[in-house]
C-alpha cells in the first residue's frame, strides 16, 4: 500500500489521484509506502537479476510493467583516474548503458507503468533531451502517443534522433528548458495528458534504484553518492530510496549526498554554499552540458533536503573541466560518457582538491547518459581522422613509421 504525501504540510492523497502538487500549499509530492508491514526479503532479492524490478516491493506499479529491460548497470573502479585524483575507492556507476543511453529510462519503466495503471492514454514531457528520448521509447513500446517539449537549438543532436525515431510528437519552443517544462505542464492540466516530468512522484520512484544497485553491487554502502544535478529530481530519488533501506534496516548509514553543477546553471550549488532556504532561480543558465542547463530546478526542496540532510555537499565545475574528465573517462578507463554525465567525476576531483572529500572515501559517481548521445561535442574537441590515399606507404607516413 503507498500514498502521495506533501513533503511540506504532510496532506496525503490516494494512490490513483493524478495529481503533480499539494493542492494545498502547492509543494512537491512523494510516494509513501507502509514500510512496517512489508515483507522485504533480502535474499530473494539477491535471487533476482539486478534490474529496476529487482525491489518491486517498493516501487508503485501492480500491473505487469512496460519494461526495456532498465537498470543492471555496471559499477567500474576508476583506478586509473582514481589514482591520479588520489582516491582509491572511487567507482562510476554507467547509467548510459540503460537501454536509451541514460537513467531515465529507470524512471519511465516505472512512469509509463503508472500512466497505464491510472488509466491514461498520452504522456507527455518537457527535456533537455534524455527525458524525450526514453519517454518515446517507453511509450512506443506501451503503445500510447507522447509529446515532448524541447528547448529549440538546445538538445544533442542523439536525443532529438531518438525521440523522432521512436515516433514522438516532438516540439521545439523558442525559450528555455524552464519555460518548456510550464508549459508542458500547464497542457497536462489543462488538456489530461500524463506529465512524465520529474516532478511526477512515480518516475523518481524508478529513478531512486541507481542507489539501491551501487550498494548491492560494491557490497556495502558508500560513503559517498555524487551525482550531477540539473532538476534536481535523481538527487532526491536516490537519498529516499536509501531512507527507505534504511527503515526496512536494510542499510545502517546514509552516504553523503553531493550534486554537481555546471558554473554556467548553478542555483542548486548557490543556495548549499550560501545556505539560503530556498534556490533562487537563474533566468539565463549556460553550458556545454546541455542535459543539466536548468535554471529553475523543479526538484530543488527535495535536493536541497537530502544534500542538508547527509552532510553532503554541492560543488560547480566549469565547461573546461567537464569536457577535460568526459576526455580522461573515455580514454583513461574506455567509459564514454555526455558531458553532464562527466561532471559528478570532475565534481569529485575538485572536492578533493578543495580537501572537502577524505582520500579513504568510498565514493560512487553517477555517470548519467551515454557519450553518443552528444555527437557534435565529441568531434569539437577531437582531431578529425587522417584522409590518406589507399596505399601502404600513405598509412605508414601517416603513422610516422618508415
Ligand atoms: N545527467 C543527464 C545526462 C541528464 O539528462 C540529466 C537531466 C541530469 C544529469 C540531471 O538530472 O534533472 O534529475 O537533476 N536531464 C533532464 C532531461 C532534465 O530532460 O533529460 P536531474
Amino acid at each position: 500500500m503507498f500514498r502521495l504525501v506533501c513533503v511540506e504540510c504532510g496532506k496525503t492523497f490516494p494512490p490513483d489521484e493524478i495529481v503533480y502538487n499539494c493542492t494545498s500549499c502547492g509543494h512537491l509530492l512523494a510516494v509513501q509506502y507502509d514500510l512496517d508491514t512489508l515483507n522485504v526479503d533480502r535474499g530473494e532479492w539477491n535471487r533476482r537479476p539486478l534490474s529496476v524490478w529487482r525491489y518491486r516491493e517498493i516501487l508503485p506499479v501492480t500491473i505487469p510493467p512496460v519494461s526495456l529491460k532498465e537498470g543492471g548497470t555496471p559499477l567500474y573502479h576508476l583506478s586509473r583516474i582514481g589514482k591520479e585524483i588520489g582516491l582509491p575507492y572511487l567507482y562510476a556507476k554507467h547509467e548510459g548503458m540503460n537501454p536509451t543511453g541514460s537513467f531515465k529510462d529507470r524512471g519511465m519503466t516505472v512512469g509509463v507503468s503508472m500512466a497505464l495503471q491510472l488509466k491514461k492514454s498520452s504522456v507527455a514531457c518537457a527535456s533537455t533531451g534524455n527525458t524525450s528520448a526514453s519517454l518515446a521509447a517507453y511509450a512506443a513500446k506501451a503503445g500510447i502517443p507522447a509529446v515532448v517539449l524541447l528547448p529549440a537549438g538546445k538538445v544533442a543532436l542523439g536525443k532529438v534522433a531518438q525521440a523522432l525515431m521512436h515516433g514522438a510528437k516532438v516540439i521545439s519552443i523558442r525559450g528555455n528548458f524552464d519555460r518548456a517544462l510550464e508549459m508542458v505542464h500547464e497542457l497536462c492540466l489543462s488538456h489530461g495528458l500524463y506529465l512524465l516530468n520529474s516532478v511526477n512522484p512515480f518516475r523518481l520512484e524508478g529513478q531512486k534504484t541507481i542507489g539501491f544497485e551501487a550498494v548491492d553491487q560494491l557490497g556495502t554502502v558508500p560513503d559517498r553518492m555524487i551525482l550531477p544535478v540539473g532538476n534536481a529530481g535523481n538527487i532526491s530519488a536516490v537519498y529516499k530510496g536509501f531512507t527507505e533501506l534504511i527503515s526496512l534496516g536494510l542499510m545502517d548509514r546514509m552516504p553523503m549526498m553531493t550534486g554537481i553543477q555546471a558554473a554556467g546553471s548553478s542555483p542548486v550549488v548557490r543556495a548549499v554554499h550560501q545556505n539560503l532556504p530556498e534556490v533562487i532561480p537563474e533566468d539565463h543558465p549556460e553550458t556545454v552540458a546541455t542535459a543539466i542547463r536548468i535554471g529553475a530546478p523543479v526538484n530543488a526542496e527535495k535536493a536541497l533536503a537530502a544534500i542538508r540532510k547527509t552532510g553532503g555537499t554541492a560543488e560547480s565545475v566549469s565547461d573546461a573541466e567537464i569536457l577535460a574528465m568526459q576526455k580522461a573517462l573515455a580514454r583513461m578507463e574506455g567509459i564514454g560518457v555526455e558531458p553532464a554525465s562527466a561532471a559528478s567525476v570532475a565534481g569529485v576531483k575538485k572536492l578533493v582538491e578543495m580537501g572537502v572529500v577524505d582520500r579513504d572515501e568510498r565514493i560512487v559517481c553517477v555517470v548519467t547518459g551515454h557519450l553518443l548521445k552528444d555527437p557534435e561535442t565529441v568531434i569539437r574537441q577531437c582531431e578529425p581522422p587522417v584522409e590518406i590515399d589507399a596505399d601502404l606507404p600513405s598509412l605508414l607516413s601517416a603513422l610516422q613509421l618508415s
